[in-house]
């Protein structure tokens, strides 16, 4: 920790990579813990673009479920701390996997939104994209255009948003220190990110209780939760 500590103090383009495992402890389920299944549905089921076609009104009422969740949670100590880096870190750049705004409403301000938001909603007609949080929501919702409404969520089997792509890519390529911070490390582009930082030589510590498919290039594991170990950078 104290080496890890000493090179992000020293870092002047630092990054967080973050998944899930970053709002477990604030309650939020993980995709691929047993916590994470709805109805028995695996996410890999239900967060695709088939599935939204089959039955629109069946992945919105599991977004409902995921929405009515995340509005009951709070940020936690990891969350906060992110933001307390980032303020003494004018270069740093918070790269999420999750789709919660928990890192945004902790006060993290320069974060990239890999898989888009479950707060938003994207016409599948028209294309509009507009915030909407209202809870239950209509399943399915519909535009004013008469299209039906989908979160405005990566779902498997997508691309990702470009310009959000982009600038992580460039985050990653320009980063001298990389935290990685709940996350399986198994969905792409997201994972190869590390790899970038890597190549970029960035010093990257993995925090994670548990190993996964990225602890090999880590300069430094830390086995811990989120929670008590983040707020260990400041
Ligand atoms: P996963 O559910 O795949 O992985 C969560 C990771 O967090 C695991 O490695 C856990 O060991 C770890 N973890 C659990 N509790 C933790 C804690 N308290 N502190 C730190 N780590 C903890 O979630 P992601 O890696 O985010 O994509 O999944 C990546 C993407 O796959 C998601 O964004 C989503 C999903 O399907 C899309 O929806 C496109």
């Amino acid at each position: 920790m104290k080496e890890a500590k000493l090179r992000l103090a020293g870092s002047v383009r630092a990054v967080a990579l973050t998944g899930a495992g970053v709002s477990a402890e604030s309650g939020v389920p993980t995709f691929r813990g047993s916590e994470g299944l709805w109805r028995n549905f695996r996410p890999e089921d239900l967060a695709t673009p088939g599935a939204f076609e089959r039955d629109p009104a069946l992945v919105w009422q599991w977004y409902d479920w995921r929405r009515k969740k995340i509005s009951e949670v709070k940020p936690n100590p990891a969350h906060r701390a992110l933001a307390q880096i980032e303020k003494g870190h004018p270069g740093f750049t918070l790269i999420t996997q999750n789709v919660d705004g928990l890192h945004t409403l902790a006060g993290s301000t320069n974060v990239l939104e890999l898989h888009g938001s479950i707060w938003r909603v994207r016409c599948t007609g028209c294309g509009t994209v507009k915030e909407d949080r209202t809870l239950p929501i209509k399943t399915p919702p519909v535009c004013g255009c008469g299209g039906i409404m989908r979160p405005d969520v990566v779902w498997f089997g997508e691309m990702l948003p470009e310009a959000v792509i982009e600038k992580a890519f460039e985050a990653a390529s320009n980063a001298d220190f990389m935290m990685v911070v709940g996350t399986s490390g198994v969905v792409q582009p997201a994972a190869s990110l590390a790899f970038r930082a890597r190549e970029a030589g960035a010093y990257l510590v993995e925090i994670n209780p548990e190993s996964t498919p990225l602890s090999g290039i880590m300069d430094q594991r830390i086995p811990g939760r989120a929670g008590d170990i983040v707020p260990g950078f400041l």
